[in-house]
């Protein structure tokens, strides 16, 4: 019988210090058995038989690569359209009363189910000009974010008529899947942004960010910094929407609830 290879603390603590400095997201020791399962398909892919071996050659400059996939298979990347749907309601109605053009941001877009719901609604809510910057760490998630490509079941939390007004249901081939429109592809631009580094000069400012579901797996210290950072590019009187679940209570900045888990820049 084969054994699997074991994940010991030294090595475990070489992918909590690389994941660490890529991503700046803190891997608790309770997740080693969660890593190990997570890597094991790239041991076998690479026919390793422990993760010395595997450490060794994601060191190596030449595979650069393979450490992106690493921090990739090690993040969550968990999204779907509409996610915390009361943020949309309460968006359109906001959007509903901004004057254009009107900037939106995702910080965290993972496979681009938020951006596309963000631009949904500001179709369906603003006359004028908008756009949508979609951005993530991860590369991989931003190129399938870019192709808008979706099951047919992701739609099931779309608001009555959305799903024809918004995307292209496939047929033959594309069977079961879905397209967003084109006209709101062409209006959401992706860039790979990491969070815990200093944000690109050219970023410009937004209206609305969207920071949701990441906060949760960073340490309050850095939590701060990176919502300091967020917030210096949010227009005085926009909004920023954090995730239902996280918290930024006690921190000092120019905030003001306006909703639960959204914000007013003041
Ligand atoms: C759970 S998903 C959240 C998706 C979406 N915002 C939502 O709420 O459904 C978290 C995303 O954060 C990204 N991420 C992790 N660390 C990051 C960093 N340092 N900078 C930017 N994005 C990061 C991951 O790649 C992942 O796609």
């Amino acid at each position: 019988m084969l054994s699997l290879p074991k994940l010991g603390e030294a090595q475990f603590k070489q992918l909590q210090r690389l994941m660490q400095e890529a991503s700046g997201i803190h891997l608790a020791s309770n997740k080693r058995t969660l890593v190990a399962g997570r890597l094991m398909r790239r041991l076998r892919h690479f026919q390793f038989t422990n993760y010395d071996q595997y450490l060794a050659l994601i060191a190596e400059p030449a595979h650069q690569r393979e450490r992106r996939l690493v921090v990739d298979l090690l993040t969550t990347n968990e999204t779907y359209f509409f996610r915390e749907h009361p943020h949309f309601e309460f968006l359109g109605q906001w959007l509903a009363k901004q004057r254009a053009p009107v900037r939106l941001w995702s910080a965290a877009c993972s496979s681009g189910e938020e951006p596309y719901s963000l631009a949904m609604v500001a179709a369906e809510h603003l006359g004028g000009e908008w756009s949508v910057l979609a951005s993530d760490l991860s590369q991989s998630m931003l190129a399938l974010a870019e192709r808008g490509i979706y099951s047919m079941e992701q739609s099931r939390y779309f608001p009555d008529g959305w799903l024809r007004r918004h995307a292209q249901c496939g047929v033959g081939d594309m069977e079961g899947r879905m397209r967003i429109q084109a006209n709101l592809r062409s209006r959401v631009r992706f860039r790979e942004v990491n969070v815990v580094r200093p944000l690109p000069e050219d970023l410009g400012t937004f209206d609305v960010i969207f920071l949701r579901n990441l906060l949760i797996y960073f340490e309050p210290a850095q939590k701060q910094e990176i919502v300091r950072r967020i917030v210096g590019q949010l227009r005085v009187g926009g909004l920023l929407f954090i995730g239902h679940a996280e918290s930024i209570h006690g921190f000092d900045l120019p905030l003001r609830l306006a909703q639960p888990s959204v914000f007013e820049r003041v």
